[in-house]
């Protein structure tokens, strides 16, 4: 009899230690989720498949001043559009990327750039290249879409301003 009420005691402190941890790790969750307004995903904001459609989200490489870009990409079952990116001594770089099927990945092997590409959204996301980086690097996508999958990939071309003047 003694040992079954010992029992009993362990299980209920057991359980009381699990129900704490979960209360805690919901806490958290909501804590980060709305007070601090944390978000699973990118900085992403809602796009319909009409405006892009329309073209009103136009693929491309834009300089806005001297070494700060924006990059609107189009991802899609399997490639990403524009292909290939020239960055020239680049301090900042937004990256916009929508995706027109289906969930993909966008990320450049050895940087920081890595972040998921949700269909019906603007994916944005700000790169600020370390200094005196330069070469060809590898866009890939890191999210399994379909067959073409391990084709799906772009790159990445940072040039210094002073290697260009010198031809
Ligand atoms: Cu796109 Cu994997």
């Amino acid at each position: 009899m003694a040992h079954e009420e010992e029992g009993g005691t362990i299980e209920f402190v057991w359980i009381t230690i699990v129900a704490a941890v979960i209360a805690g790790l919901a806490a958290s969750m909501a804590y980060y989720g709305f007070a601090k307004g944390f978000n699973p995903v990118c900085n992403a904001t809602p796009v319909s498949v009409e405006a892009l459609e329309a073209g009103e989200f136009k693929p491309g490489v834009e300089e806005i001043a001297p070494g700060i870009y924006r990059v609107n990409i189009v991802a899609r079952q399997f490639s990403f559009e524009p292909s290939e990116i020239v960055l020239v001594d680049p301090k900042r770089v937004e990256f916009r990327v929508v995706s027109l099927d289906v969930i993909h990945g966008f990320q450049i092997p050895g940087t920081s750039v890595n972040s998921m590409v949700l269909p019906g959204y603007v994916g944005v996301f700000v790169w600020e290249p370390p200094e005196g980086i330069e070469g060809e690097f590898l866009i890939l996508c890191n999210e399994y879409c379909g067959l073409g999958h391990d084709y799906m990939r772009a790159k990445v071309r940072i040039v210094s301003g002073e290697s260009l003047l010198e031809g």
